[in-house]
């Protein structure tokens, strides 16, 4: 690693407690040189020190190193799997479900936890916790507007029920957004509750290196109780669930045992 990008690690862990180090290095050096370079800096230390004065900087490089994209009922398909044989399974063994969307982003994965949940129970019944590194995404999240691509995927009779249509947005309904408790979190530093029946953490497992996934699958299988769910990306299969004492439930799935 160049001593330029290892300062600049150091110095970001100091200011925020964010380690970039735990991020696959080329992905994560390549995103932010562009973006400095296009600021007109000519290395990592003349960047941090101006990000140091210029709070507009800052956000740009979170939102820049975080990546929020998403989408309601991304692969479609896992959804289905999730609704037809995951959760009726869950449920007979739990009435009630403790839910986590882990890296929830602007909040459709939370949110399509929620409309799936509410073919099964009514609203009032669900609570969702939904984390995020990024405030600003969470801030976005729990102001439930979204652009219509984002929606494509969204079964119409969901459609229907559980979005207003506001000019060129759709709004997601309150009854949907108070089964919602948002937080921001750093999955790679804080520590997670316990006795999980479903982690939804899907899409940032990419972005780590081996040995962050390591940690946090191991993490993952700690806070689920015995006979809980981890539903990763559709890119995110684990190779050797069982060092982690997870089980193949179906592709993408795992049951803690
Ligand atoms: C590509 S989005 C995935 C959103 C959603 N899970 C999905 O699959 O559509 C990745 C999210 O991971 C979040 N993230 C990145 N590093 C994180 C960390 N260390 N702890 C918590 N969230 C993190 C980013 O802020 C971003 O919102």
């Amino acid at each position: 690693m160049s001593q330029d990008y290892e300062k600049f690690i150091q110095n970001i862990k100091k200011k925020t407690g964010i380690d970039l180090s735990l991020y696959k290095e080329a992905q994560m050096k390549r995103r932010l040189t562009s973006l400095y370079e296009k600021k007109g800096y000519k290395d990592f230390e003349e960047y941090y020190q101006h990000m140091t004065s210029n709070q507009m900087l800052f956000d740009e490089f979170l939102d820049r190193m975080t990546i929020n994209v998403s989408e309601f009922y991304r692969n479609g398909k896992r959804w289905e799997v999730l609704q037809e044989k995951i959760i009726p399974k869950l449920l007979g063994q739990n009435k009630k479900l403790k839910v986590w969307s882990a890296a929830c982003s602007t909040g459709e994965e939370p949110y399509t936890i929620a409309m799936v949940l509410s073919n099964f129970m009514p609203l009032s019944s669900i609570s969702i916790h939904a984390s995020d590194l990024d405030e600003n995404a969470i801030a976005r999240a729990k102001n439930g507007t979204y652009p219509e691509r984002s929606l494509q995927e969204v079964p119409a009779e969901m459609k229907n029920k559980y979005f207003t249509k506001d000019g060129m947005f759709y709004k997601v309904d309150d009854a949907i957004k108070k089964t919602v408790t948002f937080k921001q979190e750093n999955l790679l530093a804080d520590s997670f509750e316990q006795n999980y029946d479903l982690i939804v953490c899907r899409n940032v497992l990419i972005y780590f290196t081996e040995e962050a996934k390591d940690t946090l699958y191991k993490k993952f299988s700690d806070a689920l109780r015995p006979g809980g769910i981890l539903f990763v990306g559709s890119t995110e299969q684990i190779f050797n669930p069982s060092s982690y004492n997870f089980e193949t439930e179906d592709t993408f799935f795992y049951r803690k045992q």
